[in-house]
């Protein structure tokens, strides 16, 4: 059976943890992009993520493994790797034998630990961005949902883009309004305007959204309440994404009133995201779709995605309407 999407994993920043699960001194098991991996935070409190299996004999230095100072020490015979992944000490051995372990590039922002994957193995070409509401005592702390989804970031993403399916997969009042632009600092930056039934009130909804990377983007929603949401999309293997939403409120109004409702508008969008999850997990990605004059700005997102792969896997045009060509350029 061929493959449902042609797409290598996009270069980018990937979310491998909440900051708040690796404590200094823990070790951590991660299988992201069809590798295992290995976290661990030494002692000078440090986020580090190495590829898994010691040089030596091929232990899982993620099962087993331990922190010691600032070093994650193997399980089978005490072989101990830095941060860089260089073997610093073979305990037993006269010699420390030349030998180390892949290690990742690895930010913490946002409260979350991120790791940099590019397809040649090239150094982080952009950063992740501070959210500012994130650690203000203005807004809630983050509530966390997570799903495991048989698809591709590039597809769960485009749903930003697809104007049309807002109506036919979550039932908005008519079809939302979207503009979107690729900001100087290269972000996909959309914003969608729709009208909204929320628990039976009529409601207008804005959601401005930004995509950095292929595995980072906020969300901020305006309607019943005020909410950020910090999206991660991490790929498992080439057909499976970690989805997580990370959810925060800005603290305003009666305090019960203002959690009762940014809790129900959250299970409102962690329900939407629901809602896309079957067609993802059974559709295909289509490098040359059939779009049509009312499908929003898809094409112009597929092209702003290209940036995160190494090589061009797209080639050729969109059959588009001629009709509808000029709004692609
Ligand atoms: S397998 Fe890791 S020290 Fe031997
Ligand atoms: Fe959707």
């Amino acid at each position: 059976m061929p493959a449902r999407f042609p797409m290598p994993y996009p270069n980018s920043w990937y979310a491998v943890c909440d900051s708040s699960e690796l404590r200094r001194g823990q070790v951590r098991r991660l299988q992201y992009l069809g590798r295992e991996l290995v976290a661990f935070r030494g002692g000078d409190s440090v986020a580090h993520v190495l590829d898994a299996y010691c040089p030596h004999l091929g232990a899982h230095l993620g099962v087993g493994g331990k922190v010691q100072g600032d070093t994650v020490v193997c399980p089978f015979h005490g072989w101990r790797f830095a941060g860089d992944g260089r073997c610093v000490e073979a305990p037993y051995a006269r010699t420390t034998p030349r030998c180390g372990v892949g290690s990742w590039s690895t930010v913490e922002r946002n409260g979350v630990v991120w790791i940099w994957y590019h397809a040649l193995g090239a150094a982080p070409d952009l950063g992740v961005l501070e959210l500012p509401e994130h650690d203000d005592p203005g807004w809630t702390p983050f509530r966390r949902y997570r799903w495991t989804v048989k698809s591709h970031p590039q597809e769960m993403g485009e749903n930003a883009a697809d104007t049309a399916h807002f109506l036919y997969v979550h039932g908005t009042l008519g079809q939302p309004e979207v503009t979107s632009e690729v900001t100087p600092d290269g972000a996909f930056h959309a914003t969608n305007r729709s009208r909204n039934k929320r628990f039976g009130v009529v409601v207008d909804t804005e959601v401005d959204i930004r995509v950095f990377c292929p595995g980072f983007s906020a969300i901020r929603f305006s309607e019943l309440a005020e909410v950020l949401m910090l999206a991660s999309s991490t790929p498992v293997d080439e057909e499976t994404v970690e989805q997580t939403f990370r959810f925060a409120a800005r603290r305003r109004g009666n305090p019960i009133v203002r959690a009762l409702v940014s809790h129900l508008f959250m299970r409102e969008v962690a329900r939407q995201f629901e809602q896309d999850t079957p067609i993802w997990e059974h559709k295909v990605h289509l490098p040359r779709p059939v779009l049509c004059d009312g499908d929003g700005p898809i094409w112009q997102y597929r092209k702003w995605y290209q940036r995160f792969y190494s090589a061009q896997p797209i080639s050729g045009e969109a059959k588009l309407p001629a009709a509808a060509a000029g709004h692609w350029k």
